[in-house]
């Protein structure tokens, strides 16, 4: 059968950054950034993601679009031997990503219903911070939520690539980024909204330790789709003559405009409204509604802007149900929608306990963990950055000369910096990850 292709390169890119851009932006980014201290964190991550970040980006890319194959087929078909095994850990990230990517993205459709339902028009963060944790800690309604966005995401899986995951990050995707923008400027003018845009552009060095330096690295992996294969499966739908490293270099520079974009919304708005910006994971759901009271037709606002959340969240959970349904389908010649559909009902199961660590499962800890931080612990802290790792040592040392050639013979020329990138991938990129990683464990 002939491999489906992306219908343009627009929509490669689109897809790509809708595969990068997701609730690590919007929503895991502000609330990083407000725990490691504002702006010192943001000038660790911009330096990482235009190092490592955008080397990784470029590798997997490469090796999709090499190999036509999945994240596990596409190392057996270029090397074999043990590196399949990069891509298996690749897909057990996945199957932890989406089981709690899932829990949270539900809330955000749970939002849309609130915003409408009148539930969240308040502008006391008592009672908005009661209300987000109420509805988190309780058992069916969230449950029910989970399961509606699990079942969109295999629905579009399950539809293919052009039709499915390329036309939806057609639309989406340019709606979100203006939205983005209308938001911001009804955030920073609110009164004492500037200490919020202190925190996030005066960099405290003070505050940094190897924590920090390795929070960053774990969130440019996960907000740029990295380390688990989700750009090698995309790259491997990618026609030959597509010039990748101008690609790689879009979907970066979206995706860090995007967590930018989401830090100056959320961050001014928290302190405008005297919240702790330390205060994790609710952060943008209890600050957020705080600024849509504020708005004239704020119910409305908060409305889109939940819908659009859950739609940035879409567009990412599809790219990660796709690195298992691709090798299911490709390796395994399981029909596609079978694939999506059980390969979704496992992830719907994992992620019950993720929902329940909110409230009844609370108490219950894993290595001293709920198990929701479990699985973000597990997959965004170690399997991302150990992938990002091997996949860089596999295209700097193993098929380096492939690789170029490849960039090369679809660019017409091999683009100046390649030859420097050659270096990043073979040497920079694994021993910075190792280091941080090493750091960050210890510390
Ligand atoms: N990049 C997505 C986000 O920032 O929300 C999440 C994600 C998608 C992580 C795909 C990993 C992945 F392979």
């Amino acid at each position: 059968m002939k491999r489906e292709h992306w219908g343009s390169r627009l929509g490669f890119i689109l897809a790509a950054a809708g595969s990068a851009v997701g609730l690590g932006n919007i929503w895991k980014f502000p609330y990083m950034a407000g725990v490691n201290g504002g702006g010192a964190f943001l000038l660790i991550y911009l330096a990482l993601v235009f190092t490592i970040g955008l080397s990784v980006m470029l590798a997997e890319m490469v090796i999709g679009r090499m190999a036509e194959k999945n994240a596990i087929g596409a190392f057996k078909k270029l090397k074999g031997g043990a590196w399949p095994l990069v891509g298996l850990c690749g897909v057990a990230a996945a199957f932890m990503i989406l089981s709690f990517y899932s829990v949270v993205a539900g809330w955000t459709i749970a939002y849309m219903v609130k915003s409408v339902s009148g539930a969240i028009s308040s502008s006391d963060p008592a009672v908005l911070g009661a209300a987000f944790g109420g509805f988190i800690s309780g058992s069916i309604s969230p449950l029910f939520y989970h399961a509606i966005f699990m079942a969109l995401t295999v629905f579009v899986v399950l539809s293919g690539i052009g039709s499915g995951i390329e036309r939806a990050s057609k639309i989406l995707m340019p709606a979100l980024f203006v939205l983005l923008l209308v938001l911001i400027v009804r955030a920073v003018t609110l009164p004492g909204a500037d200490k919020g845009l202190a925190f996030l552009l005066q960099p405290d060095f003070s505050k940094v330790t190897w924590h920090t330096v390795s929070d960053a690295l774990s969130q440019a992996f996960f907000s740029l789709s990295l380390g688990m294969g989700a750009m090698i499966t995309y790259g491997s739908y990618l026609s030959k003559k597509e010039n990748i490293s101008g690609a790689a270099g879009w979907v970066t520079l979206l995706d860090t405009a995007v967590a930018v974009l989401a830090g100056l919304l959320v961050l001014p708005a928290v302190f405008a409204f005297g919240f702790d910006p330390a205060a994790g994971p609710g952060l943008t759901f209890i600050t957020l509604p705080a600024v849509f009271a504020q708005m004239p037709f704020g119910a409305f606002f908060a409305f889109l802007f939940f819908l659009l959340l859950a739609i940035a969240a879409l567009t990412s959970s599809v790219s990660i149900l796709e690195v298992v349904v691709a090798y299911f389908v490709d390796d395994r010649g399981v029909n596609r929608k079978m694939a999506s559909i059980v390969v979704g009902v496992i992830i719907f199961f994992l992620g019950i306990p993720s929902s329940l660590s909110m409230g009844m499962m609370a108490d219950t800890k894993f290595f001293g963990m709920t198990f929701f931080d479990l699985m973000d612990f597990l997959s965004s802290k170690l399997l991302l950055p150990i992938g990002g790792l091997f996949i860089s040592l596999f295209v700097g040392w193993v098929v380096w000369g492939a690789a170029k050639a490849d960039i090369a013979a679809h660019n017409g020329t091999v683009p100046f910096w390649i030859n420097g990138w050659g270096i990043v991938v073979k040497f920079i990129a694994p021993l910075a990850i190792a280091f941080i990683l090493i750091q960050g464990l210890m510390g």
